[in-house]
């Protein structure tokens, strides 16, 4: 099935240049970058986005850290795209991350893990909607 899903480089990625690195892994195994752009999330956008862990120790964190500089939101669409790209990013916590995985390879603390990806395709239709418009 094709799929699209909702891609970010994360504040770390982008301050770190791993922008390019991140979507060449995407590309390399054959999924298809169609939108793409650079913002600095405001606090409401920053707030939807993880409004699924509002109430969660960590929200106020996640909000801060991913509205604190620029990040590139990308829309990447492929056959089975959202579990392609969750198994490209690695596991949440990058010490139980695999060797290999964008996460496993470039970063340590949960907090700062480089990249998120839309974790099913009911999210990846909101995230998508939230990040670039219905249109
Ligand atoms: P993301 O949404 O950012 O792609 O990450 P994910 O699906 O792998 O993980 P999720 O459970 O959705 O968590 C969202 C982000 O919140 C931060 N987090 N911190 N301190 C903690 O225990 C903790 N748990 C999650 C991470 O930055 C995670 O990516
Ligand atoms: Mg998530």
């Amino acid at each position: 099935m094709i799929e699209r899903s909702f891609v970010m480089i994360k504040p770390d990625g982008v301050r770190r240049g791993l922008t390019g690195e991140c979507i060449r892994r995407f590309e390399q195994r054959g999924l298809k970058v169609v939108e793409l752009k650079m913002l600095t999330a405001g606090r409401a956008l920053a707030e939807n986005h993880y409004g699924v862990h509002r109430g969660k120790p960590f929200f106020e964190s996640v909000v801060d850290f991913i509205s604190s500089g620029p990040v590139v939101a990308m829309v990447i669409e492929g056959e089975s795209a959202i579990a392609a790209i969750r198994q490209i990013v690695g596991a949440t916590r990058p010490l139980e991350a695999a060797p290999g995985s964008i996460r496993g390879d470039f970063a340590l603390e949960v907090g700062e893990n480089i990249v998120h990806a839309s974790d099913g395709v009911e999210t990846a239709t909101q995230e998508i909607a939230l990040w670039f418009g219905q249109g």
